[in-house]
């Protein structure tokens, strides 16, 4: 083999992927897709299997007339009429190859085909050189390798060489082997086979283990210079090797492989969210590389390094792979500097004793919430703006019960300066119940004119903002509050409208509107 230090990525979604339950994509999204794969520059597009339809034929031909860059590669059996319905399909393509197979394994031979050794090996040598004929870029595939006799495959490969394969894929169909095995076997080929030098040797694992990556880097390790690989992994049952893993794994462990690829990993995430899109089949949240929380940072700990030095816990850089930055989740265990850092992205500069505060307040939602959004955040800093000093009365404690058959009572506890004041009601509802009680302690009554729920951030456990407007003796004052329970937000909303109230009686300054002002 001539010593490369490129592996050769062959990019197999639209065939292989497409076979995912499910996934099957029309002509256009198989064109939208095989874009972008030639935008991530991949080296070889295999777009089909053109004898298996109509469908996939038209697809096939239309993206090797439109596609340019990458080779348009379609997929036949050993059978001369899939062969020829390949190269109508991709001769169209400035850069056709045809990819050929048949099963070498004795269980496919026997069982499947219900052929010889003999027959297979004549079938392979006499399709790869028809296919030679047609063009010199041809593929060829021992499917189910990994569980072939080992002398047989070896034998099955220097063959088709002879016979005009320019490649020769050497697949874990059925995602079997391990990586230390694989690389052995790819190790061993390469040594035994006397013309493996005229071929590019290929490897194609499927992930029936979760070893697709692994025995894919193996191989590579052992010889292989072309990877047969999916976006997100997709592919037969567990899927392929996923290409932004192999990719990356290159690319990241430079140090160990040497070897370089030919994509442009920027293009990746894009590559990720189209393919998903398409096939309708979501890329779990902890996905390496492309999943939601690749780069997505939870632990207090972790955000604290991170923001200190992004490589405390990061091994890739988030835009080497086309995603923007890595996401620093506020979470019940995040801590003063992530929030610190998020309130910066969102423009606040805080001073430490009004973060402290701010923080106190952020521990306390988060403890009711799994996340911790920016319109909670800013919702945190808006109550924090206001003046708690200048309020008369405090929420103190309020417990409700509410339900079928059942009277809506409240009991509320307020706090003014020392004087705790406690006053309990019924209502047409909690909140009615709470707020005739609050109106019991501070002796204002006043009349509730408007009174709107929505909620801030996203998600069930999102807080609900209240806003109030009550009038009492011709002042009409607006009340706010905000909580993960919508009854305490009602209260807060209430009691903020009360104690605007008070202070416009005292003189203050009321942050009130008259009507009629
Ligand atoms: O898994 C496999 O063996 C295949 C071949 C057709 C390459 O997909
Ligand atoms: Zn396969």
């Amino acid at each position: 083999m001539p010593k490369q230090d490129r592996v050769i990525v062959f990019d197999t979604t639209l065939r292989d992927g497409e076979q995912s339950p499910g996934a099957s994509l029309n002509i256009d999204e198989k064109k939208a897709a095989a874009r972008q794969l030639a935008e991530l520059g991949v080296d070889v597009i295999e777009a089909g299997f053109p004898v298996s339809s109509p469908g996939d034929f038209e697809a096939v031909k239309s993206i090797a007339k439109d596609v340019r860059g990458p080779e348009i590669c379609g997929l036949a059996r050993a059978v001369k009429g899939d062969i020829e319905a390949c190269w109508n399909a991709v001769k169209h393509s400035k850069r056709p190859r045809i990819h050929t197979f048949i099963a070498t394994s004795d269980l496919h031979i026997e069982q499947k085909l219900r052929m010889t050794r003999q027959q297979v090996l004549d079938r392979a040598v006499d399709s790869v050189r028809f296919a030679a004929r047609l063009t010199d870029n041809v593929e060829f595939s021992a499917e189910d390798a990994v569980r072939s006799d080992f002398d047989y495959l070896c034998q099955v490969i220097e063959s088709v060489i002879d016979a005009g394969a320019r490649t020769v894929n050497i697949p874990d169909t059925v995602g079997y082997s391990i990586p230390s095995e694989w690389g052995d076997k790819i190790r061993r080929l390469v040594d035994r086979v006397p013309n493996i030098h005229k071929a590019v040797v290929s490897v194609h694992c499927h992930n029936d283990l979760g070893l697709g990556v692994a025995n894919s880097l193996a191989a590579i390790q052992n010889g292989a210079r072309q990877v047969e690989c999916t976006v997100n992994g997709i592919g037969e049952r567990a899927g392929n090797a996923s290409l932004e893993e192999i990719v990356m794994a290159l690319r990241t462990r430079k140090d160990l492989f040497h070897l370089t690829t030919g994509v442009n990993t920027k293009e990746i995430a894009r590559a990720s969210r189209l393919i998903s899109k398409l096939t309708g089949i979501p890329v779990q949240p902890n996905k390496a590389v492309v999943g939601a929380n690749a780069f997505a940072h939870s632990s207090g700990i972790h955000q604290d390094g991170v923001l200190k030095s992004r490589t405390t816990y990061e091994i890739m850089n988030p835009s080497d792979v086309g995603v923007e930055e890595s996401a620093l989740l506020l979470t019940a265990r995040s801590g003063r500097n992530g929030v610190q850092n998020r309130l910066k992205h969102l423009g606040y500069s805080l001073t430490a004793p009004k973060l402290e505060a701010l923080f106190a307040k952020f521990k306390l939602l988060a403890d009711k919430k799994k996340y911790v959004f920016d319109d909670d955040l800013l919702t945190l800093l808006d109550e924090e703006g206001r003046d708690a000093s200048a309020e008369t009365y405090h929420l103190d404690y309020m417990s409700t019960t509410s339900g079928t058959g059942i009277v809506p009572t409240a009991t509320v506890r307020l706090r003014k300066k020392d004087e705790v004041l406690q006053e309990a009601s019924c209502g047409d509802g909690p909140v009615d119940a709470a707020y005739r009680a609050m109106a019991k302690i501070t002796g204002l009554a006043p009349e509730l004119k408007d009174y709107a729920l929505h909620s801030v951030s996203s998600g069930t456990d999102a807080q609900g903002e209240v806003v109030v407007k009550v009038e009492a003796q011709g002042l009409v004052v607006s009340g706010k509050g905000t909580s993960t329970d919508i009854v305490e937000a009602s209260a807060k909303a209430y009691l903020n409208a009360l104690n605007k109230i008070v202070s416009s009686r005292a003189g203050g300054r009321p942050a009130v509107a008259k009507r009629g002002m």
